[in-house]
């Protein structure tokens, strides 16, 4: 059998690291007449509590999909106010987190991204990395596919200049954004859609997909229990059999 039915949430099989897609920020606002960027300001809200719930279950690594680098695309105002909420975010990141032990990573591409963003996240990465708690990690301007792409250039010059001779899943994973990072074991995409959108396509081989139809809002800390239930009822086989 597949998938177990079960109920209680067992506290010694939590995900190790846990990805999510919050996805459906924009309908939620349009269902109640608001803009979009409403829709954005209340799901940096739901995070937090997500945040806080995964810290509390002992979840050691959270990966959110927070800006991706088709995201661009979107009208200016939607860009510049998703902008704009990040810079709070990792502004009132230390506060806003205080008495827990979560460091805050943030992955993509970040040459895009505007100045004080990019300070921003240089000091909370730096003042939050020797804790051990929950890896939180951002990704922003982040692409799966271009991510390999940049690895595998790092790999060429790496090869060109002597310092690799084999080439096999490591060499290219120790050059992805995620180096040292476990691939994630769950991944929630919210909002109905199931796709991955260019989320961790190389780490997401073996990880166990939850789609749920809540709009990100509305995501709550029992939905989070619900999908992690759902994870512990799945047999993981990793291309195996079952033992
Ligand atoms: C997808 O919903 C969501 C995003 C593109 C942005 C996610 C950002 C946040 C939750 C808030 C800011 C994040 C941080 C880390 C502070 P959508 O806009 O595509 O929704 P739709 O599919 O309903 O249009």
């Amino acid at each position: 059998m597949l998938f177990n039915k079960k109920k209680e949430l067992d506290k010694n099989n939590i995900p190790k690291h846990i990805a999510i897609i919050m996805d459906g920020n924009g309908r939620w606002a349009e269902k109640r007449g608001l803009s979009r960027s409403m829709g954005h300001r209340e799901g940096s809200r739901t995070l937090k509590k997500i945040v806080e719930e995964c810290y509390r279950l002992g979840v050691r690594y959270l990966t959110v999909y927070a800006f991706s680098t088709e995201n661009w695309s979107r009208p200016k105002e939607e860009v510049d106010e998703l902008m704009k909420l990040l810079l709070e975010y990792l502004r009132n990141a230390e506060r806003e987190l205080a008495g827990k032990n979560v460091r805050i990573r943030v992955i993509g591409d970040k040459k895009r991204l505007p100045e004080e963003i990019v300070k921003e996240i240089e000091r909370v990465e730096k003042s939050t990395e020797n804790i051990e708690g929950l890896d939180f990690i951002i990704a922003l301007n982040y692409g799966g596919r271009q991510e390999i792409v940049e690895a595998v250039s790092r790999l060429v010059e790496d090869v060109k200049a002597g310092l690799v001779s084999r080439i096999d899943e490591g060499t290219i994973s120790e050059r992805l954004y995620t180096k040292g990072i476990p691939d994630p074991d769950l991944l929630i995409r919210t909002s109905g859609e199931m796709r991955l959108s260019n989320f961790l396509i190389w780490q997401s081989s073996y990880t166990e997909f939850y789609f749920c139809d809540v709009l990100w809002p509305d995501f709550s800390a029992a939905n989070l229990r619900d999908a992690i239930i759902s994870y512990q009822g799945r047999q993981r086989r990793f291309g195996g059999v079952k033992c």
